[in-house]
């Protein structure tokens, strides 16, 4: 049995997010531009190889693995993957085998992930308006979404909804979106945005909907009860008694999460990176290319745990906003 991963500051990194792909049907207003370029498929890691290096992470204690994108169900055979992976829910070495999805594709997918062990899907919808919908995602298509979200319902897999806090977007519709959520049965997390990408800060000031303002804003229609419930996230969650839905709050600016932090994320061309929030990376391809023997990639991801930074320094404010400018979110999809 090898040691788990531990970083500097005494976290346990039990938690892999694991970008399958930079690609998109989508192309959400905060997460990427309009003309965006792609990486060459040369780059990207095999499916093969994204198997490699999850059960390798696996072997060092990780016990939730998430696949995100981009869009993750967008990679062609995406399921052979979920399939070989749900081999480690099967030994139990997996307490969680998960994804991030925009939902396109779940009409399609639904069943099989349920029969690969997925139990529960968070489903990115900022707006329950059509026309916003197209206007924040740009190309998504508001009823596949809707079909792919009871597609999901039908198969028993959970969802929970989660909506990105925009002012003057969706602060409208947050009561509308707590009562909608009741009604399905699904759980919502409301999220701060985060600058990241090259999208100019003065947007991101007109936008920003602090959560303690928008739960502040909930709180006169709804009754919010303290709850302990736990996902392993960054979300602290509150019981909604009305709906008895619970609702979460991801507040990376006004009130970091980091020194809980559990996790780190691998793009789909094996870069790891330590933090969401910070530009500091290791590449694991090389080492996974250079040996059939897995001792190298071990030694590679156990020296990047050892650099994982403190936290994020998001700000944003009136005199100044800073994030990561050099890359998208669709990068490593959260
Ligand atoms: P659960 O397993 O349901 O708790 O999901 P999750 O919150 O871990 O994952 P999800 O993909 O739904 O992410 C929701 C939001 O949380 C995204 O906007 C992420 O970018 C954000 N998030 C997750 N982890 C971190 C983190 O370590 N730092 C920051 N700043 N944001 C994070
Ligand atoms: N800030 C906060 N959340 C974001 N997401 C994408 N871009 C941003 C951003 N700039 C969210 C999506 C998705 C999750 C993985 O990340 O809504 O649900
Ligand atoms: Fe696509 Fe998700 Fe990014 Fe929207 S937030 S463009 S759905 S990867």
């Amino acid at each position: 049995q090898e040691a788990p991963l531990v970083d500097p500051f005494e976290r346990a990194i039990t938690y892999l997010r694991v970008s399958v792909t930079d690609r998109c049907d989508f192309r959400c207003v905060y997460c990427m531009s309009e003309d965006m370029t792609f990486l060459p498929k040369s780059e990207v890691l095999s499916l093969e190889e994204l198997d490699r290096l999850c059960t390798n992470f696996v072997d060092l204690g990780v016990r939730k693995l998430r696949l995100t994108g981009g869009e993750p169900l967008v990679r062609r055979n995406i399921m052979w993957l979920i399939e070989r992976l749900s081999r480690h829910l099967d030994s139990g070495r997996l307490d969680e085998l998960t994804l991030t999805t925009n939902a396109s594709q779940l009409t399609r997918y639904a069943d099989q992930l349920a029969a690969c062990g997925v139990k529960r899907l968070n489903v990115s919808m900022d707006t329950l308006n059509p026309d916003k919908f197209k206007a924040i995602t740009r190309w998504g298509k508001y009823d596949k979404v809707m079909e792919g979200l009871q597609a999901a319902k039908r198969a028993g897999i959970s969802v929970k909804i989660n909506t990105v806090a925009l002012k003057n977007v969706n602060d409208d519709e947050i009561d509308n979106l707590v009562s909608w959520c009741g009604d399905e049965g699904f759980d919502l997390t409301f999220i701060e945005v985060m600058p990241m990408g090259d999208i100019g800060g003065e947007d991101r000031l007109d936008q920003y909907y602090p959560l303690s303002q928008l739960r502040a804003d909930l709180a006169k229609n709804w009754t919010l009860e303290e709850s302990d419930h736990k996902t392993g996230g960054p979300a602290r969650y509150a019981y909604c008694r009305e709906t008895g839905g619970r609702i979460g709050f991801i507040t990376p600016l006004t009130h970091n999460f980091c020194e809980s932090c559990n996790r780190v994320r691998l793009t789909c061309t094996g870069t790891l990176y330590m933090c969401l929030g910070q530009e500091d990376a290791a590449d694991l391809r090389q080492p996974l290319r250079e040996s059939e023997d897995d001792t190298l990639v071990k030694d590679a991801i156990r020296e990047a745990i050892s650099r994982k930074p403190k936290g994020h320094d998001f700000i944003i404010d009136r005199d100044r906003t800073q994030g990561v400018a050099s890359r998208h979110m669709s990068v490593t999809g959260g």
